[in-house]
C-alpha cells in the first residue's frame, strides 16, 4: 500500500467503493458505503457461483476457473451500478482481490478493477481476500477491535486476532488439509457431489455420528493449529472397506466426520479464546467471530456457539451470503484503506499467497497446498 498524502475530501465523508472479487469459484461485484462515521452499508451486490461449471470434474478447474471469471466481470460491475442507481463517477476508489487464490482467477478481478481505475482516474485498492473474510462481520453489525477470529473456508483453516484494520495476529492454521478440503474431498470420495461440504451437511442428518471409530485431531492438545488430513483418510480407509454402501452408511460416516469436524474446530478455538482473554483482560465484551465457507455448517456453528457462551465470548457468525465468498467484504476492506489514506498502484500483483500475518507466517513455514493456493 502507499499513502495517499492528498488533501481529499474523503477522510471526512462518505466513501463509496466497488469492490471485485474472483480468486475461486465465486464471480462477484458489490458497492460498499461507509458513512462519515465508518459505519458500512451494502448498495447492491452481486455473486455468480461456478458450481454448475465444475460440478462434472468434482472440483474446482483453475483454467476454466479464470476464462469464466474474465467473462462475467463487466456484466457484473455493469449489474451493480445499475442496481446502487449510481455511476462510475461516484465511485471513491475501485477495489479487488488480489490475492491470495487461483492466480488465473484473482487477476481477472484485478485487471477488471485497474482498467477501470485507469480509465476512470479513481484510486485502486488491492484487497487481501483473507482480509475480507476478516473484516466480513462488520458488513451486518458494528463489531469492536480486537475480535478474535476462526477463518474456515475451503483454503483456510485459522485463528487470527483481529486487532484493526491491517492488523492482524495469526495465532495458528493449519497443518495440512483445510476443514472445507476434508468436506470437499470426503464427500467426492462418497460420491455426494460438488460442493462438498452442503452435500456431506445433508448427508449427515439422522446420521448416527458415533457409529464409526473416528479421531478427533488435536484433541485437548494446546495451541491453535489446526489438523484434517489423517480425519480424512481414516474416513476414506472406512469407507473403502464397504462393498455397497448403503444411504445410512454415507449417512454415519458424515455425520461422524462432521462430528469430529467440529469438535477439532472447537476445541482449538477454546485454546485461543483463553489467549485471548489472557492477551486482552480489559476487554469488556469479547468477540468470536466464525468466518468462511465451512461456518455455513448448522453443527459446526452451533458447537462454537457453545464454546463462546462458555468462556463469556459473543459469538458472531456473519449471515450465510457473507460468510461464502462474496465482494462486499472486498468493498469494504478497500473503503476502510482508503478511508485512512492506503491506496495501491497500479502495478498491484496479483498473489497467489499472500499471508494475512506475515509475521506469522514468516515464523509458520507454509505446508501443503489447497484448494486455493498454498496455505498461510
Ligand atoms: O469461503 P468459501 O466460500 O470459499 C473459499 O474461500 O474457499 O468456502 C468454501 C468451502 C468449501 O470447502 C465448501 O464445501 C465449504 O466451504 N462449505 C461447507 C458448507 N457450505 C460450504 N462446509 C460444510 N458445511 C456446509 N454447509
Ligand atoms: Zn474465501
Amino acid at each position: 500500500m502507499q499513502l495517499d498524502t492528498s488533501d481529499s475530501p474523503r477522510q471526512a465523508g462518505a466513501l463509496t467503493v466497488l469492490g471485485l472479487e474472483s480468486s475461486c469459484d465465486e464471480s462477484a461485484a458489490a458497492i460498499v458505503r461507509l458513512d462519515g462515521a465508518g459505519r458500512p452499508s451494502v448498495l447492491a451486490e452481486t455473486v455468480r457461483s461456478q458450481d454448475d461449471i465444475h460440478a462434472p470434474f468434482g472440483g474446482v478447474v483453475p483454467e476454466i476457473a479464470a476464462r469464466a471469471h474474465a467473462e462475467i466481470m463487466d456484466t457484473l460491475v455493469e449489474r451493480v451500478l445499475a442496481e446502487a442507481g449510481l455511476g462510475l463517477p461516484d465511485m471513491d476508489g475501485i477495489a479487488a482481490t488480489s490475492g491470495p487464490g487461483l492466480i488465473g482467477g484473482v487477476m481477472a478481478a484485478l485487471m477488471t478493477a485497474k482498467g477501470l481505475a485507469l480509465g476512470t482516474g479513481k484510486p485502486l485498492l488491492a484487497v487481501n481476500h483473507l482480509e475480507g473474510h476478516a473484516l466480513s462481520p462488520r458488513l451486518s453489525e458494528p463489531v469492536e477491535f480486537p475480535y478474535l477470529l476462526l477463518l474456515v473456508s475451503g483454503g483456510h483453516t485459522q485463528l487470527l486476532i483481529a486487532e484493526d484494520v491491517g492488523c492482524y495476529h495469526r495465532l495458528g492454521s493449519t497443518l495440512d488439509d483445510a476443514a472445507g478440503e476434508a468436506f470437499d474431498k470426503t464427500a467426492k470420495i462418497m460420491g455426494l457431489g460438488f460442493p462438498g461440504g452442503p452435500a456431506l451437511e445433508r448427508a449427515a442428518r439422522n446420521g448416527d455420528r458415533d457409529r464409526f471409530d473416528l479421531p478427533v485431531p488435536l484433541s485437548n492438545r494446546p495451541g491453535y493449529e489446526f489438523s484434517f488430513a489423517g480425519l480424512k483418510t481414516a474416513a476414506r480407509q472406512i469407507w473403502e472397506e464397504f462393498d455397497n454402501p448403503t444411504p445410512a452408511d454415507i449417512s454415519d460416516l458424515s455425520a461422524g466426520l462432521q462430528h469430529r469436524i467440529a469438535q477439532s474446530l472447537a476445541n482449538r478455538s477454546s485454546n485461543a479464546m483463553n489467549y485471548f482473554i489472557e492477551t486482552f483482560p480489559d476487554t469488556a465484551s469479547p468477540t468470536f467471530v466464525v468466518a468462511g465457507g465451512v461456518a455455513a455448517n448448522q453443527e459446526i456453528r452451533k458447537t462454537i456457539e457453545t464454546v463462546a457462551t462458555d468462556h463469556g465470548f459473543r459469538l458472531i457468525a456473519p449471515p450465510l451470503k457473507w460468510c461464502t465468498d462474496n465482494a462486499a467484504m472486498i468493498a469494504l476492506a478497500g473503503a476502510e484503506h482508503l478511508r485512512r489514506g492506503e491506496t495501491d498502484g497500479l502495478n498491484a500483483p496479483a498473489r497467489a499467497r499472500w499471508p494475512l500475518d506475515e509475521a506469522s507466517a514468516k515464523l509458520q513455514p507454509v505446508i501443503g497446498s489447497g484448494r486455493k493456493g498454498p496455505k498461510a
